[in-house]
């Protein structure tokens, strides 16, 4: 009897278990939180301010002579190319690139890396409807 038991304890722990999310398809991003931003502030200033310009204004000191020019996040994030006021665009585009642009893929750094400098590129466009500054 005491085999059936831990077998049936096995069956629910498999059911119920936390790991399930592991598998799912798509990943659910994580929450949008200050920590995260910050995250992707300190990547972006490392990573991608050289195209894209400290202030995302696509005019950092590469971009400017790039073709095509680098995206600026100051407008809205409805009228970016890729995005198109979507933020899974957005991440999927930092994740996988731009075919035939500068814009690599950036798989080398975690998702949750990723989520930051999603959050905070869109931060650029939603910084320019003037509310309270961060
Ligand atoms: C070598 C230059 C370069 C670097 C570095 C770079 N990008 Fe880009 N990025 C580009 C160019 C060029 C485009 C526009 C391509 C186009 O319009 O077809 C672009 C486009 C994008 C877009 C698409 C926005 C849209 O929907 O139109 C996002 C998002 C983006 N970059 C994020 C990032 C992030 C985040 C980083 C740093 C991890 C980064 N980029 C680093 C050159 C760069």
């Amino acid at each position: 009897m005491k085999w059936f038991l831990e077998l049936s304890l096995c069956f629910f722990l498999l059911l119920f278990s936390p790991f399930h999310s592991l598998y799912a398809q798509t990943p659910k991003p994580p929450k949008k939180s200050p920590e995260l931003l910050n995250v992707g502030k300190k990547l972006y200033d490392q990573y991608c301010a050289t195209c894209h310009g400290p202030k995302g204004d696509g005019k950092g000191p590469v971009g400017a002579a790039l073709k095509p020019p680098p995206r600026d996040f100051n407008i809205p994030l409805s009228q970016w190319t890729y995005a198109k006021g979507n933020l899974n665009k957005v991440f999927e585009v930092i994740s996988k690139g731009i075919p035939n642009t500068s814009m690599v893929k950036w798989d080398q750094l975690s998702e949750q890396e990723r989520w930051g400098l999603t959050y905070y590129v869109a931060e650029f466009a939603t910084s320019k409807t003037p509310t309270k500054k961060k």
